[in-house]
């Protein structure tokens, strides 16, 4: 069952400017206000304006969390105070003995939270590095199948529909994370998944000045559950930071189109530098999952991932970046080079590292919405 508000049929690109209809304030205003208010008042016993406590419900947050669902196809959407947040709470509707799925190569905070919090709660974990090999994983317990697709920082793709498939045989539920395309490429729920995550830190918001996360749920039941066990342990998104991912998800069409384009660009022009010795983009032909890739997603992102020929390169890259910055995440108008090694996955094990290809030379770009020339110039500089 899914949700077909009357202006699910207006494209997307729009949707992301009018998800929820005009603003409900009598002014006028164009802009939805941000309901900073912890409390809600009541009319009088039993009585509610459908607002109690901002833990709960906010109209600033319920207008983020509508036009996401909208946006993802989704029954409900929630927003979370950190994409974290929203993994942390989603693995709390599973219970000890229960056995998930994960693809081997995870943002660097998921490998943590499963080996630090989720497997002392008593869930068990096996890690499969492609679609074949995460559907061979499976087993009479797997509750779950969790992949990120593109991953991070490897960007492999996984068949969301047959992965969706061998999850619902088993009985199990398969949970995308969508960051790195967002719904302007990609739609996991329209393809068989059952939840979306995001890092709304990323592309949603997309300017790099918020944390913030979110679950998107393709049936009411989960749906349901999902906001239960949020108003329970609390990890809400906020009214102002709720106001600046809808503010930022205004533009996503555009900066996505663009971004992506810039990226195709630098991937293409990256393999031809000699100091590269490989270039990871799916919008590669020669990309392992460049078919999948294509037959699912409209468009492949603006996060290349790359591979120079010695670590000292890789250093001296980091260290030689103008107007790229050395920093975590990705998804914002500011390009960022990330050093997965000691950064966003340094509480891997080694062993997991190698298993996937984290080491010393691998590189993550995230493209932001500066010009291709004055990156590549920046690049060239800094390569030697
Ligand atoms: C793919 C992916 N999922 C989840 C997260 C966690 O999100 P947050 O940093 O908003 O907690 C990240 C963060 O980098 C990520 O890259």
């Amino acid at each position: 069952m899914k949700r077909t508000p009357a202006n699910q049929r207006l494209a997307l690109s729009t949707r992301c400017i009018h998800g929820t209809g005009p603003s409900p304030d009598a002014t006028g205003a164009i802009v939805r206000p941000i309901y900073q208010t912890a409390t809600f008042a009541h009319p009088g016993v039993n009585q509610s304006t459908g607002y109690d406590y901002s833990r709960v419900t906010n109209p600033t947050r319920q207008a983020f969390e509508s036009t996401m669902a909208s946006l993802e196809s989704g029954w409900r959407a929630l927003a979370f105070t950190s994409g974290m947040a929203a993994i942390a709470t989603i693995l709390e509707l599973f219970k000890p003995g229960d056995h998930i799925v994960v693809g081997a190569d995870l943002y660097g905070g998921t490998h943590r939270l499963i080996a630090q919090v989720s497997a002392k709660n008593g869930l068990r974990f096996s890690a499969g590095q492609d679609t074949a090999a995460i559907i061979a994983a499976i087993r009479p317990r797997t509750a779950a199948i969790l992949v990120e697709t593109p991953s991070n920082p490897m960007m492999r793709v996984i068949d969301i529909a047959a992965t969706g498939e061998a999850a619902h045989k088993a009985g199990a539920r398969l949970i995308v994370d969508n960051t790195f395309l967002t719904p302007y490429f990609q739609r996991p729920l329209e393809l068989g998944a059952d939840l979306v995550i995001h890092s709304a830190s990323k592309y949603l918001a997309g300017h790099n000045d918020t944390i913030a996360g979110l679950a998107v749920a393709a049936d009411p039941a989960l749906g349901e559950r999902l906001e239960a066990l949020r108003s329970t342990i609390g990890g809400a998104l906020a009214p102002f930071d709720s106001w600046l991912c809808l503010r930022g998800l205004k533009t996503l069409a555009v900066r996505l189109e663009r971004q992506a384009a810039t990226a195709n660009g630098l991937a293409d022009w990256l393999r031809h530098h000699p100091g590269v010795s490989a270039v990871y983009y799916p919008g590669l032909s020669d990309h392992p999952d460049y078919d999948v890739s294509q037959r699912q997603a409209s468009g492949h992102g603006a996060v290349v991932s790359f591979r120079v020929d010695t670590a000292a390169r890789a250093a001296h890259l980091l260290s030689a970046v103008r107007l790229i910055q050395f920093a975590e995440s990705l998804g914002g108008t500011e390009s960022l080079l990330t050093y997965p090694l000691t950064q966003t996955h340094a509480d891997m094990t080694e062993e997991q590292r190698q298993a996937v290809g984290i080491d010393g030379r691998l590189l993550r770009l995230s493209v932001g919405l500066e010009e291709e020339a004055d990156l590549r110039a920046d690049l060239r500089a800094a390569l030697g």
